[in-house]
């Protein structure tokens, strides 16, 4: 998530399926009356939400922004989550780095020039188990889970994956990934002779989403067991609006608001996240200034108050992405945390939109809002397959990864006869 607390975050399997083949070992084949034909755990593929993974960067620049940036690198370095990199000065390299410049003619986005950007470790587990490779405890993310699994019996990087992503972007922007993605799931569930099972968290739902719209029921039923959503931000993030507006250092002094602000606005994915009108009341304002009240119906004339107008056209090119929210049509567990104060509204004084708001919080887990999450919900009588919702009070955004409940919830799914 773009506003979360992010310091507080081939195919030898067809052989092998070949040369133990039963009878068919087809992933379909659920085996009824012989369990032992199959593998006694499902794959897991692991797909991370907004800033959820490394990215890394190599650097050939014809300028620099201050005199101490690098302008050229030999290799390939973390640019996210790299702790030193966002201490003052060294964070406008980082931001001129990261960040990404919109084309309104072919309405795509890339970085600057000299600067390229790779997402490392598709696959595989480490680059979302810890953003930050030095492996501290701040960065860590799909750690826990992921060692819980280790424990039941999975190997890491061979049946349990990791999707990492470039999470600047979305899904109309990444249509490689989506291949790539649909590709490891069917390798891991062949070599497995059973499907997979998808465990996302926070955007990760959204891309995920997404990509299960695309595919034909068919190859659902034949490659997805479940899809484990945490955190899912269905009806998007009110926290977005304020992270467009004014920009959301969350709660990391050292970081400016308004600088990090410049790079929060070009990562076309926050954009997408902004507050969907399947969900939310039309007319319920979540920017408040002294003359102008903002609601989702005011958005263009939100980016253009804010002077960031390729914002608009940013969220038009994404919205339509899983605005219909269309079941995904695959067995669905919802968790997601409540009873953590989660912005909702953000009311400005006259120095709008270059000030930091007051913040009225709703119910959710910190950032992702209630209403938002449990849109789960209208699955159950949209598809027939299973859409199971479960509460977890108390648990924070990223915190819920870590927490036992969720843990424990993870392995009946996974270890269930
Ligand atoms: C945007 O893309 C078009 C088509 O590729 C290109 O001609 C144009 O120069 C680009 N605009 C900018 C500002 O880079
Ligand atoms: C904005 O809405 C609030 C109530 O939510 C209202 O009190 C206020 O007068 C409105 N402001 C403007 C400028 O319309
Ligand atoms: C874990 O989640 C459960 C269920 O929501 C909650 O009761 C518990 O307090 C959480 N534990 C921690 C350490 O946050």
């Amino acid at each position: 998530m773009a506003g979360r607390h992010r310091l507080a975050s081939l195919s030898i399997g067809v052989l092998l399926l070949l040369l133990s083949a039963r009878s068919s070992g087809r992933p379909t084949d659920k085996c009824p009356d012989d369990k032992s034909c199959r593998n006694p755990r499902p794959p897991v593929v692991l797909v991370p939400g907004d800033l959820g993974n490394q990215l890394e960067a190599k650097l050939d620049k014809p300028s620099q922004v201050h005199y101490i940036c690098y302008k050229k690198t030999d290799t390939y370095f973390t640019l996210w989550l790299n702790l030193e990199l966002l201490v003052p000065v060294e964070i406008d390299c980082w931001i001129d780095n990261i960040r990404l410049i919109y084309n309104t003619t072919t309405h795509t986005t890339s970085s600057p020039p000299g600067v390229d950007i790779r997402v490392p470790g598709f696959g595989k587990t480490y680059s979302l188990e810890y953003l930050d490779p030095s492996k501290r405890s701040v960065g860590m993310y799909f750690f826990s889970i992921v060692q819980a699994m280790v424990e039941w019996g999975y190997t890491r990087d061979d049946d349990v994956r990791g999707a990492p992503y470039d999470w600047r972007k979305a899904p109309n922007e990444n249509k490689e990934y989506f291949l790539q993605l649909q590709q490891m799931i069917e390798e891991m569930a062949e070599k497995a002779g059973r499907p997979v099972v998808l465990i996302a968290h926070s955007m990760g739902n959204m891309y995920t989403l997404y990509f299960l719209n695309q595919q034909p029921q068919a190859w659902k039923d034949k490659y997805i067991q479940a899809l484990v959503c945490l955190g899912p931000p269905w009806a998007g993030v009110a926290k977005t609006l304020r992270v467009v507006t004014s920009g959301d250092n969350n709660r990391i002094p050292v970081i400016s608001p308004l600088k990090i602000r410049s790079q929060q606005r070009t990562a076309v994915s926050t954009n997408w996240l902004l507050p969907y009108a399947h969900s939310w009341p039309k007319d319920k304002v979540f920017v408040q200034t002294p003359t102008t009240n903002y609601t989702l119906q005011d958005y263009e004339r939100l980016y253009a108050d804010i002077g960031f107008s390729e914002g608009w056209l940013m969220r038009q090119d994404t919205e339509p992405l899983v605005s219909e929210l269309t079941a995904p049509g695959v067995a669905v567990h919802c968790l997601y945390g409540t009873g953590v104060p989660t912005p909702e509204t953000f009311q400005y004084t006259d120095k709008f939109p270059d000030v930091e708001p007051t913040v009225v919080n709703g119910d959710g887990d910190g950032t992702v809002n209630l209403r938002s999450a449990v849109q789960c919900k209208r699955w159950a009588v949209q598809q027939k397959q299973p859409v199971v919702l479960k509460e977890l009070p108390g648990n924070e955004h990223v915190d819920m990864l870590t927490n036992f409940t969720t843990v424990a919830y993870v392995k009946t799914v996974l270890l269930a006869p």
